[in-house]
């Protein structure tokens, strides 16, 4: 009879996500007129920017066309779109990435789960807790962990705790590590990292030959021009950073799926023999064989991110969820909860109050005031007694679920 693959029955119930819908589900069942407002999973809510509508439309009619139809395109992207990525959200940053060190995807959940591909089996990973499943969960699947404990957390795992004491942003780990995934600004937490804080990551890896894997999925919420955007903005990031970016949240690719991971050239790890490899080259050979690119459509779609309208397009986005984060901070402090993140990510990170705990919170959300949010130990057990709430909806569900949390 055939085997499955052992590792997935390590795995702690559904993913995150389909489990809150699971919930949700049930509760709509049982009361099909309750007006629910979703705020939980992170997923836009406003239409495609103008500019990439009109981008794909031309590009669809191209395709209907002989000289303009596109079979199987690069597995890396099409080069006039790492193009403008390296130009706009690196060079003009100040950051030396090139072209052909952006390798253009379908999203940053499953770049950040398929480059364990490419790194070996003994590395000592260390993710922070509360963390993104994504990261966890990948390295479940792969073998890279033991068995789940009574808390949820992984034996093989370093689990860094971020917290109200730190700032939400992980202490440097006391025992060495191989391989650090960093999330900034952080999805759960909302917390933004400043460059002294990533600079400490930075030359903690390279003491200690570390890799970081760093998703910047988040980036375009940033609202101090002084915060970096990108870990190269971080001397010597390119000796031990990959980075990973997506259309997803900025220009609202959720449904249309277009991303890109930053694989620098020139960043090694070792093989068995204790020899360097290039990095760069296994991500590209692992691309080739499992990849056969972002379709031509949705490509030309990115590309217009990047037009006069699409940067301002894109700008508003990012102002209309980051007016509705400040409406969620601002209503629910007023409420006399305590609340953090939501200045520069759209999620908003909620401390439960009179010491409910998570999923406690999530239930009397969903039955009060037919709200539904994440329960923060969804994301570890270091989240447990916190709640997140995403910015991603129209205003006047954001307003209306204010209203209700109010009404409490
Ligand atoms: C979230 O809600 O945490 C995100 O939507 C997850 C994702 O982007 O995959």
């Amino acid at each position: 009879m055939v085997q499955v693959n052992g590792n997935y029955l390590k795995l702690k119930a559904g993913y995150l996500f389909p489990e809150i819908g699971r919930r949700v589900k049930a509760f709509s069942t049982a009361h099909p007129d309750a007006p629910l407002i979703r705020l939980g999973i992170g997923d836009v809510t406003e239409p495609l920017p103008q500019a990439c509508r009109d981008a794909m439309k031309i590009a669809i009619d191209a395709m209907g066309t002989a000289e303009g139809f596109h079979g199987y395109g690069p597995e890396q992207g099409y080069a006039w779109l790492r193009e403008a990525i390296a130009t706009h959200d690196f060079q003009s940053r100040g950051c030396a990435i090139s072209a052909d060190e952006i390798f253009v995807s379908d999203g940053s959940k499953c770049d950040s789960s398929n480059i364990l591909d490419i790194l070996g089996e003994g590395n000592r990973i260390a993710v922070t807790d509360p963390v993104y499943p994504v990261y966890v969960d990948s390295n479940v699947m792969a073998g890279r962990t033991g068995q789940a404990g009574d808390e949820g957390r992984y034996a093989g795992l370093s689990y860094l705790p971020i917290s109200a004491d730190n700032g939400f942003t992980a202490e440097i780990p006391s025992e060495p590590v191989d391989l650090i995934y960093l999330c900034f600004p952080n999805n759960p937490t909302g917390a933004v990292a400043t460059k002294k804080q990533l600079t400490a990551w930075v030359d903690y890896a390279r003491k200690n030959g570390a890799l970081i894997l760093f998703d910047a999925a988040y980036e375009a919420f940033i609202q101090d021009p002084e915060l970096p955007h990108s870990i190269y903005e971080i001397d010597g990031a390119r000796d031990c950073a990959i980075e990973f970016r997506s259309f997803s949240k900025n220009a609202g690719f959720t449904g249309t799926r277009c991303a890109f991971t930053v694989v620098p050239k020139g960043l090694k790890g070792k093989a068995a023999n204790a020899e360097d490899v290039e990095l760069w080259g296994l991500w590209n050979r692992r691309q080739s064989t499992k990849f056969n690119g972002v379709s031509y459509i949705i490509q030309r779609g990115a590309e217009a991110v990047y037009s006069a309208a699409g940067q301002q397009e894109v700008k508003g986005l990012v102002s209309f969820y980051m007016e509705n984060a400040s409406i969620i901070r601002k209503q629910l402090s007023s409420a006399g909860l305590t609340v953090y993140g939501g200045e520069h990510a759209p999620y908003v990170w909620i401390k439960t109050p009179d010491g409910m705990d998570s999923w406690g919170f999530f239930d009397h959300l969903l039955n009060n005031a037919n709200v539904v949010g994440t329960p923060g130990s969804g994301f570890g057990a270091a989240g447990e007694g916190y709640f997140r709430l995403s910015a991603f909806n129209s205003r006047a569900n954001v307003d209306d679920a204010m209203a209700r949390i109010q009404a409490l």
